[in-house]
């Protein structure tokens, strides 16, 4: 019989055995995975972990704040957390690139960078942490299946990196095994059934060449669209996040199409919002989400009002396969 607690316990000892007295650098992204990871690293090493948030200037809106808010000073946490503004670096680094592997690419190379600079000020860093899952491993082509996207946080160490090696605790694990071992870590279950976030961040939500602007423009969109499917939930309209029959993942994209549209007496033309919701337990495979007419008729009377610069909103309706659930 296999239990999570017993998979916890023998992780923390482990890691605590392979680190010694050495130290770790924790990449945070707030999302389930990581924040598992590094408070799984916590527990087995407390102050020689270093946790690193950097803001790629890809996050959803409001989500470095939310991310101090639980792993800063003011949090429940006793760790090391440094909030590092990248903003500007990457969108330097991935101005006028459409291809989405190579951004993929760029995306995480400069993660790295982020984290070698990092680690040189603390000194003597000897482990890397990070946050990926069994899935996350499959599809990037470790095993002998084709790749199909290069995730960015899996892949082992590029030449230019000079830490020892790299521990990805949650390496073994599904998605829903993370959240059962965040629980048993005793992390709190609003964090733990947070909905995922890819590493790359809206970089991969923003379809072609990534900007300040369309950021901006995909952030307000999905604020919204997280909004009403809150109310949903709330509402008992839909099934609540982790709930039976709850949607696994859902979020506002920016297609790189623009179309002609009409507001008051003027003609519009504008950027398309695509709204996506799977239904999925693995994220290996997924279907499109029936959510209610009402629910879509809100959301896309909202974006079209409330977001400057798109003018139409669009569904997925797209299984995985032979889509993906990102849409790069
Ligand atoms: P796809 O788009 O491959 O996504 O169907 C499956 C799940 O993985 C997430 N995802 C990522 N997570 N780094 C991550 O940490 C990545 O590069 C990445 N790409 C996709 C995606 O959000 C979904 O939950």
């Amino acid at each position: 019989d296999w239990k999570m607690g017993d998979f916890v316990d023998s992780t923390i000892a482990a890691i605590k055995e392979k680190v010694g007295d050495g130290k770790a650098l924790c990449a945070l992204s707030g999302g389930v995975d990581s924040s598992v990871a590094a408070v799984m690293m916590s527990k087995a090493i407390g102050k020689q972990l270093t946790c690193v948030f950097v803001d790629h200037g890809l996050l959803r809106k409001d989500e470095g704040e939310s991310v101090d808010a639980v792993f800063g000073p003011d949090g429940p946490y006793d760790l090391n957390f440094v909030h590092v503004d990248a903003r500007e670096r990457f969108y330097k680094k991935l101005a006028g690139v459409t291809e989405p592997e190579q951004k993929r690419k760029i995306i995480g190379e400069e993660f790295i960078r982020v984290f070698e600079e990092e680690a040189k000020k603390i000194g003597a860093v000897d482990y890397l942490v990070q946050g990926t899952i069994y899935p996350d491993v499959i599809e990037s082509g470790l095993g002998d299946s084709a790749v199909i996207k290069s995730h960015h946080n899996v892949g082992g160490l590029p030449d230019y990196v000079d830490f020892k090696e790299i521990i990805e605790p949650l390496r073994m694990l599904f998605k829903d095994e993370v959240r059962r071992a965040g629980l048993e870590l005793g992390i709190p279950e609003k964090l733990v059934y947070r909905q995922p976030f890819p590493g790359p961040g809206l970089g991969i939500r923003i379809i072609g060449d990534v900007t300040p602007e369309k950021v901006k423009i995909v952030q307000e969109a999905d604020a919204i669209y997280r909004e009403e499917i809150a109310k949903a939930m709330e509402g008992g309209v839909i099934p609540k996040y982790g709930q039976p029959g709850t949607i696994g993942q859902y979020f506002a994209a920016l297609t790189n199409m623009r179309s002609v549209g009409v507001m008051g007496d003027f003609r519009t033309y504008d950027y398309a919002i695509a709204l996506r919701a799977v239904m999925t337990s693995d994220f290996m495979t997924a279907e499109a989400a029936q959510l209610p007419w009402d629910v879509l008729g809100k959301v896309t009377n909202r974006i079209v009002n409330e977001v400057e610069h798109v003018n139409r909103v669009m569904y997925d309706c797209t299984s995985k396969p032979p889509g993906t659930i990102e849409f790069e």
